[in-house]
């Protein structure tokens, strides 16, 4: 057993973390307040491979794993959540699909530019009234010939509006579980549109919006994976995609710690600082510990994944865990603030806040409870 991470894995730390501090949490504060998405920091963010880490170079990636993937989400959403999300939606939820089961024109026309940078995916499950029962969707793609016709619309999509490629889940029939689809949309496709934008509680700067299909006709070579075989690609992709979230919840809670550990030195209160204070060390020491654990799980699925050993209880452990993290140390990092933790002088509130939706999408910790419960 052996608990080290790698030469490799210690570089991209060290390369995303510099990267992180000195092109994206500058400007994390502005960017929330405007609800600002900035397409340069993905643009910054490809000249370095981090828009392609675990995909062979062959399609344009840098031929990782999947830990060094988490921990370059965990870096960037250690200074800006929304940063994090973009890249582990892009990655796990529009390139893992199209590398799993995209056949090679497929890899070749969209996961290598997706790799590259030059494009950014989303992935379009959700609708009004299906989200965690994501089966109740009711979006459809009728065949006639050799075209698919999508009518409907999918909400609350990550990356929406501004992604060039999106993995979308529509219904071929209506003949029970074999019935779902998954294509692959380009965001100028005739009959396709942006609909609302969400404003929101946290992750102000990554853009949540309706998508929407008015006969949006696509040839067959858009469809992804078997015909029917929609519902378990959808699945399959939240699988990893779980632990994506679950390393972004990892990056907010140590971001949260560590603000909370320096200023808790810092802050002298009754003649000493504040961490001299049993009843904020002890405060400090459960936050680390829950940091530490989540780390241990998340890292553990992203590894069982790389060895190509089963992940996705692991997956869903990894999310349940680091999301109540992440909640738990952002709300006590703001009590270790007092006062100052609850005005955006300090990006404790920012975290809090940011922190929340990670135990809400890529399903909820609800049926997080549900997917390991049928493992046991
Ligand atoms: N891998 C492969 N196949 C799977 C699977 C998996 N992980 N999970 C289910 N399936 C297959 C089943 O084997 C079954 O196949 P058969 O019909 O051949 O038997 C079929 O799919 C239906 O499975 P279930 O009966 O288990 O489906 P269900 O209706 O009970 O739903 C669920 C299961 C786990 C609750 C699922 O609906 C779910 O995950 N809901 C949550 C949705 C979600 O996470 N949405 C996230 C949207 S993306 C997002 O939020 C993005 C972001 O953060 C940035
Ligand atoms: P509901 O399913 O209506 O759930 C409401 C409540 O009931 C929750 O507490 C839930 O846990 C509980 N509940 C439901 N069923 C059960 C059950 N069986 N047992 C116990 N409790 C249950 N979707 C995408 O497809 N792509 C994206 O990129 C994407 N990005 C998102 C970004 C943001 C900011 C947000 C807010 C959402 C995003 N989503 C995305 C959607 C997200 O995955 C869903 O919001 C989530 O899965 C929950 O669905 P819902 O909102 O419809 O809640």
């Amino acid at each position: 057993m052996n608990f080290e991470l790698s030469s490799e894995h210690e570089m991209i730390r060290k390369t995303v973390r510099d990267f992180a501090d000195k092109e994206v949490g500058p400007t994390a504060e502005e960017r929330d307040e405007q609800e600002r998405f900035d397409r340069t920091i993905f643009e910054k963010m490809a000249e370095i491979g981090l828009t392609g880490i675990p995909w062979p170079e062959e399609y344009g990636g840098i031929g990782g794993d999947y830990v060094m993937y988490c921990i370059a989400v965990e870096e960037l959403s250690r200074v800006c959540a929304s940063t994090g999300v973009m890249l582990s939606a892009h990655t796990s939820l529009a390139c893992w699909p199209l590398y799993t089961f995209g056949n090679e024109e497929q890899k070749r026309k969209y996961l290598t530019p997706l790799a590259e940078g030059k494009f950014l995916g989303a992935y379009a499950l959700t609708e009004s009234q299906s989200g965690s029962d994501a089966g109740g969707m009711k979006t459809t793609a009728r065949k006639e010939g050799n075209e698919y016709i999508l009518n409907g619309s999918k909400i609350f999509i990550t990356n929406g509006g501004e992604a060039d490629i999106y993995i979308v889940f529509a219904k071929t029939s209506s003949d029970g579980k074999g019935e779902t689809s998954a294509f692959i949309i380009e965001k100028d496709m005739k009959g396709f549109s942006i609909g609302k934008k969400e404003r929101k509680l946290g992750i102000r700067a990554s853009p949540t919006t309706e998508i929407i299909f008015e006969d949006c006709r696509v040839s067959k070579d858009h469809l992804l994976g078997e015909e029917g075989e929609g519902f378990k690609i959808a699945m399959m992709t939240l699988d990893g995609g779980r632990n994506g979230i679950a390393a972004q919840a990892l990056g907010i809670a140590q971001g949260a710690l560590d603000a909370a550990v320096a200023y808790a030195k810092e802050r002298h209160q009754f003649k000493k600082p504040i961490i001299a204070q049993q009843g904020i060390a002890f405060k400090l020491a459960d936050m680390a510990t829950s940091v530490e654990a989540s780390r241990l799980l998340t890292y553990q699925a992203a590894w069982l994944e790389s060895q190509g050993e089963p992940y996705a209880k692991a997956s869903a452990m990894s999310k349940l865990l680091s999301g109540d993290t992440a909640m738990k140390v952002t709300t006590e990092a703001v009590q270790v603030f007092g006062g100052y933790g609850y005005t955006k002088d300090y990006p404790v509130e920012r975290f809090m806040r940011d922190a929340k939706i990670t135990q809400i999408y890529e399903g909820t910790q609800e049926i997080q409870r549900l997917v390991i419960s049928r493992y046991l």
